[in-house]
């Protein structure tokens, strides 16, 4: 089974993208054959700032492996590294009919947003679908934003296929439905752009701590049982225990002997202790960036040899010299 999704870098990554996007992807790769990449043609089509963008490439890859991303198992690599994903983007754009690119919701949901329109916006699933039909990737895991995109791949490959013959493998999404969606510190949809956010890699457990402070709760006074149903503390909480832990957090709400203060400190403890390894590991990433470029470079080396074997497949079958 090979696995393929790709990484949009958008800078720092919080829990909420921990357990509602990473953590499973990164689970896949110990039953699957998994294919990770920086999408950073991608985030071009929205980035202004050169320096900002390979800052933010590399740091997200940093990111990705210090969280669990094994190099051993999984071919890990940036999208720019292996061209021949433009070119069969090229080609497949031949088998894109307009309408079915100005359907697409994220495109029309980021002209809404007031980002200009131009054709890498519009043109976006296409390369999309280039990366994922190169590699003949069977399974894609994205959220549900991302599942039109892995529809419009599929179209794109039948519209092909049909005229050349069987040549690309049709993808399936595979979507988590049973990730809830995780709280921000004042209980909406923990995002970046609603500034709710807890980040995984905090400088300092104080800063930390800070943040787990500002957690929106309710004023029961000191000395009263309180309310873990509908708690943020509590919701966020129970992301890290299992099963009879969670009914001893509950114990603690019930006692009435303690307050939000102990429980936000308890929170605090959780996530600093869930994140010690992989801030280990960044620290040691972040001190040998090398050793980040050998891993990038020997995944791109990887997929270029595969993506040469399919493109001579593709041009053949197209009329390409
Ligand atoms: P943000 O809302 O912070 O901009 P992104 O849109 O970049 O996050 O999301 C990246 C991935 O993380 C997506 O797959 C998304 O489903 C997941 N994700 C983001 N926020 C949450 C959340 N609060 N709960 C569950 N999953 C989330
Ligand atoms: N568009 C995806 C996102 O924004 C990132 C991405 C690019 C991707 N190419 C991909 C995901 C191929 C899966 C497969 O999250």
């Amino acid at each position: 089974m090979r696995i393929l999704t790709g990484i949009q870098a958008s800078g720092k990554l919080h829990i909420g993208n921990y357990f509602g996007a990473m953590k499973p992807m990164i689970e896949l790769q110990d039953s699957a054959e998994l294919f990770t990449f920086i999408a950073n043609y991608h985030s071009l089509t929205t980035s202004k700032d050169a320096e900002l963008l390979r800052k933010l490439t590399f740091d997200s890859a940093i990111d990705y492996l210090s969280l669990g991303i094994d190099p051993q198992k999984t071919t890990f690599w940036v999208q720019s590294d292996v061209p021949q994903v433009l070119e069969l983007y090229w080609i497949l754009s031949k088998f894109t009919p307009m309408g079915l690119l100005e359907r697409a919701h994220s495109y029309k949901d980021k002209v809404a947003k007031g980002i200009t329109a131009n054709h890498a916006l519009f043109s976006y699933p296409v390369l999309m679908s280039a990366d994922i039909l190169l590699l003949d990737t069977q399974k894609v895991p994205v959220g549900k934003d991302q599942i039109q995109h892995v529809e419009i791949t599929r179209d794109i490959a039948i519209k092909f296929n049909n005229e050349y013959g069987d040549i690309f493998t049709l993808p399936e999404y595979i979507v988590n439905e049973d990730v809830a969606t995780i709280p921000g510190i004042d209980g909406q949809k923990m995002s970046k752009s609603y500034d709710n956010a807890i980040d995984i890699f905090m400088e300092t457990e104080k800063k930390l701590q800070k943040r787990c402070n500002k957690i929106i709760s309710s004023s029961t006074p000191l000395g009263e049982p309180l309310e873990y149903e509908g708690c943020n503390i509590y919701n966020l909480a129970s992301l890290f225990l299992d099963e009879d832990r969670k009914v001893e957090l509950q114990q603690r709400y019930k006692s009435g002997e303690e307050g939000y203060g102990h429980l936000k400190k308890y929170l605090k403890e959780l996530i600093w202790e869930e994140f010690a390894e992989a801030r280990e590991r960044r620290e040691e990433y972040i001190n040998n960036p090398d050793l980040v470029k050998d891993i990038l470079s020997d995944g791109a080396k990887k997929v270029r040899e595969i993506s040469d074997m399919k493109m001579s497949i593709i041009r053949d079958a197209v009329g390409i010299l």
